[in-house]
Order: structure tokens, then sequence, then C-alpha cells
């Protein structure tokens, strides 16, 4: 059994040879194994504690009823507490006087960045700035459909535009000018370069003329004579070279022919009215809000 060299050396074997060749005996170091055991000890009690084992509808609960979903519900009540006092007032000061006051208007817009980020940017884009000749507007511009002022704005988000869910939603009824066979094709064509001539694009100057007289009779009641606009109807103003849906001759003969009935969700059911104000002190702030009118 033995060998001269591990004589020597007095290693024991584990009596196994083969060809000559034998088998040290060399355990584990007890620290070691017992530092092995010792995890498998606390995996398996761990698993017991905790959620682990997939099931087919769910994971093991483990018993000390941990769950990473009720800590996340256990963190937003925290800051909700914290915040509940200035969240209140928020909800119940004039809406004007949000911006009078340092500590509430500084709540209101991270609060309304925040609000912003999760529910308007994929209409509004990121930046509040709306997406060209999409019919979603710049919200950044003092372009406004239905007021830029903070009261307008607190009610076209809390209610929405001709969305059907909510009574109190803003309705606009532009026309379908050429659907509706109210103007013909030619007479179109005329009030399209007319508009196009309000804000100095190209135009074919020969139409421009009596365009204006169909201006007048079809369009001023909304757009006004002068191309302003009309904040109590949403109608835009077509003389400011600011598109909804785009302002070349194509899109503009697309809009008077069939008209765009923009929708925009109305918000009061959705979120609270702390976070619709606070939404709208941030969008008022964005650089097109105006003052309200005394
Ligand atoms: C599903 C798309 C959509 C979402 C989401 C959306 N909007 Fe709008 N929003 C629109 C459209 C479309 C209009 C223009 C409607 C029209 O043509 O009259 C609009 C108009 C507005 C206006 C009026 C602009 C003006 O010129 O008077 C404001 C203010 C506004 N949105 C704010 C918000 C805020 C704040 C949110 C998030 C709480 C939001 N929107 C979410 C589509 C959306
Ligand atoms: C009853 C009111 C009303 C009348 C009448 C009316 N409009 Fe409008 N117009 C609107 C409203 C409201 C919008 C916004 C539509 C939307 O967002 O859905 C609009 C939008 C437009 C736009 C799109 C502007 C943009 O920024 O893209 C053009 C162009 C326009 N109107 C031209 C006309 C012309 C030309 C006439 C007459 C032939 C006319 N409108 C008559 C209410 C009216």
């Amino acid at each position: 059994m033995s060998d001269k060299r591990d004589d020597d050396l007095d290693y024991e074997t584990t009596g196994h040879e083969w060809d000559g060749i034998k088998e040290y005996n060399k355990p584990l170091p007890r620290w070691w194994l017992w530092t092995f055991y010792a995890t498998i000890v606390w995996g398996v009690l761990y698993t017991i504690a905790y959620p682990a084992w997939p099931l087919i509808n769910g994971a093991t609960p483990g018993i000390l009823g941990f769950a990473t979903r009720s800590e996340v519900a256990e963190d937003i009540a925290r800051f909700e507490d914290a915040n509940a006092g200035i969240s209140a007032q928020l909800a119940s000061v004039e809406l004007t006087e949000i911006a009078n006051d340092p500590e509430l208007n500084q709540y209101a817009q991270n609060a309304g960045a925040a609000v912003f980020r999760t529910w308007c940017a994929q209409c509004h884009g990121s930046g509040a700035a709306g997406v060209q000749a999409s019919g979603y507007p710049n919200l950044l511009d003092d372009d406004w459909l239905w007021g830029g002022d903070i009261e307008n704005i607190h009610a076209t988000i809390a209610h929405g535009i001709r969305n059907e869910n909510d009574p109190d939603a803003r309705y606009s009824e532009m026309p379908a000018f050429g659907a509706d066979e109210l103007l013909n094709d030619y007479e179109i064509h005329q009030v399209v370069n007319y508009v196009m001539s309000l804000s100095g694009e190209p135009q074919d100057a020969s139409a421009v003329a009596a365009g204006e007289t169909v201006y007048l009779d079809n369009c001023a009641a909304c757009h006004m004579d002068d191309g302003s606009g009309d904040p109590w109807q949403g109608a835009p103003n077509l003389a400011d070279a600011i598109w909804l849906y785009g302002g070349d001759y194509d899109k503009l003969m697309e809009t008077v022919t069939y008209s765009r009935f923009g929708v925009m969700p109305s918000w009061a059911d959705r979120l609270s009215e702390a976070e619709i104000r606070a939404v709208a002190t941030y969008v008022h702030s964005l650089g097109g809000g105006e003052a309200t009118p005394e």
C-alpha cells in the first residue's frame, strides 16, 4: 500500500490506487465545510421566510409576509403623508394664488412636471413642444386654442376637449366645409389662399381677394375678422404662422375640407385635484402662460 515518497511526506492516502497513482486523503478544511453547510441552512431558511419558489400562480409568499409591492405602497403612503398638508393646500387655494406662494409654487412645479411626464408627454412631447402638424398642440408657445391663463388651462386639463366622458368637456365645432358641401373646392382653394396670406405665406394672389369674402362669410364668426381666433370657441389664431395641423396649402385644404375634431382626454376622474392643479401650474409656467384677466 505505501510508496516510499508517501511515507516520507507522511500523507495519508485513501487507499485508492490506479496504475501506481494513489489518491491522497486531504479533506476540505473544517471552517470551509461549516461555512458551506451554513450557507445551505441559510438558503433553506431564506426560502421559508421570504417569497421564493415559483408556483403556477405566483410564488411562495414566505412566512414573514414581505413583499416589494407593499414596500413600494408604504413608501408612497409615506410620501403622501409627508405631502398631505401642502397637497391639500394646493387643492384648495385660489388658482391664481398658487404662483404667488413660493413654497406652494415650487411644490406644484415639481409635482406637475412628474404628472406631465407620466400622463401628458405621450401626446404633447416630453418637452411639451407638441408634435409638428399632428394636432397635438405645443404648450410652450403663447398660441392657445382655449386660453392660456391658469383658470383656462386648468379647465382644459380637468375636463378635456371633445371627449364624450365628461359633460363639462370643451366642445369645438369647426364645420367640415368640403365634406358637408358648405363650400365647393374652388371656394376652399380661395379661402385657403386668403388664410395663407394672413401669415404672409406665399400664395396664389389671384385667389386672395375672393378668399377674403369667403372668409368673412364663413370663418370670421369663429376665427375673427383678423384671423386672431377665439378662445371661447377653441378656434385657433390663423394669422400667427403657428399651425396645429400644418400650414402648407395641402394641409390647409384638408383641414377646411374635412375639419379636424381634435380630442383631448379629461383628467378629473383620473388625477386628483392637487395633481391637476400641479400640472396646470407647470404648463402655465412653460413660457406661454397668460395672466388672468381682471
Ligand atoms: C391622447 C392625447 C393627449 C393626452 C394624453 C393629453 N393631451 Fe392635451 N391635448 C391633446 C389634443 C389633441 C389637444 C388639442 C385639442 C383640440 O384640437 O382642440 C390638447 C390640448 C391641450 C391643451 C389646450 C391647449 C390650448 O392651446 O388651449 C392643454 C392645456 C393640454 N392639452 C394639456 C394637457 C395635459 C396637462 C395633459 C396631461 C395631464 C394632456 N394634455 C394630455 C391631446 C392629449
Ligand atoms: C364654428 C367655429 C368655426 C368656424 C365657422 C370655422 N372654424 Fe376653423 N377652426 C375652428 C376650431 C374649433 C378649430 C380647431 C379644430 C381642432 O382642433 O379640432 C379650427 C381650426 C382651423 C384650422 C387649423 C389651424 C391650425 O393651426 O392647424 C384652420 C386652417 C381653419 N380652422 C380654417 C378655417 C376656415 C378657412 C374657415 C372658414 C371656411 C373656418 N376655419 C371656419 C372653428 C371654426
